[in-house]
């Protein structure tokens, strides 16, 4: 598939889709507390979904060689990365959390996710969030039209000091009638500067960035990816939009 821009009239209708998200995604954020379960939080977002007239994005998705993911949330806790299924756990103090959400309106995908904080959570913890969102930001500054491709990975990478480890195994993504289209978005630069980034085109930027080695495993649950070494981890993501002579536009925000 090629790249895909999007007109007007799609971009508005993104639009409904990245605040529908957004939106949700709030709510999570203000229900997050210690004694939370999960499954709760599963059940908010079908609830949202079902309000706002979105349809399931993520309950059901089946690439190749992996079961049908069972839930519309994703919630990966502490060393878990991405891709967590949401169970029958409660929340503790100290906890980091990423939930990742995905819903389709009028035939478009609005794709995001946040880490967020249970209570009082340690320095490094802290720390590891605000690097993570901030290399998510310093992408979208880099979303200008006339850039290339390979400018916002860079800016992504330039973002995260050397301590950290970048995920080289999970990238962004074009986004639109499919949750994940042409191109991938690498969260560290390479050696060619890829396509321009043209009026139209929606990416899903989602920096991943470990606090020991960058290397990831995949659970018995054939879904939830964790880091390798049980160190913490985090994970931002934003769907957005670039506009002609304007600033990139985030669809996904509250
Ligand atoms: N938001 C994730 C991504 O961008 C998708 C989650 S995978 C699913 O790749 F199975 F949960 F849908
Ligand atoms: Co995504």
């Amino acid at each position: 598939m090629p790249i895909m821009l999007k007109s007007e009239a799609e971009l508005d209708v993104m639009r409904e889709a990245g605040r529908i998200v957004g939106q949700t995604l709030a709510g999570i954020r203000e229900m997050v507390r210690p004694g939370l379960n999960l499954l709760e939080a599963e059940a908010f977002v079908t609830e949202q979904f079902k309000k706002h007239g979105a349809i399931e994005t993520f309950r059901g998705y089946d690439p190749a060689g992996k079961p049908p993911y069972p839930s519309n949330v994703c919630a990966s806790v502490n060393e878990e990365l991405v891709h967590g299924i949401p169970r029958d756990r409660i929340l503790e103090e100290g906890d980091i959390v990423t939930f990742d959400l995905g819903a389709t309106y009028k035939g478009f995908v609005g794709d995001s996710a946040i880490t967020v904080a249970v209570g009082k959570i340690s320095p490094e913890a802290k720390r590891l969030m605000e690097v993570t969102e901030g290399a998510l930001w310093a992408g979208i500054e880099a979303m200008g039209t006339g850039t290339h491709l390979n400018d916002v990975s860079a800016a992504i990478e330039d973002a995260i000091p050397a301590e950290y480890s970048i995920v080289r195994e999970y990238t962004g993504h074009g986004v639109g009638r499919q949750m994940h289209e042409e191109p991938q978005v690498p969260n560290y630069r390479r050696r060619f500067r890829g396509p321009p980034l043209k009026p139209g085109l929606v990416l899903a930027l989602e920096p991943m960035v470990n606090i020991g080695s960058p290397r990831t495993r995949e659970l018995d649950d054939s879904w939830t990816v964790a880091t390798e070494d049980g160190s913490l981890c985090c994970h931002f993501e934003h769907t957005i939009a670039i506009r002609k002579g304007q600033r990139p536009e985030v669809l996904t925000l509250p």
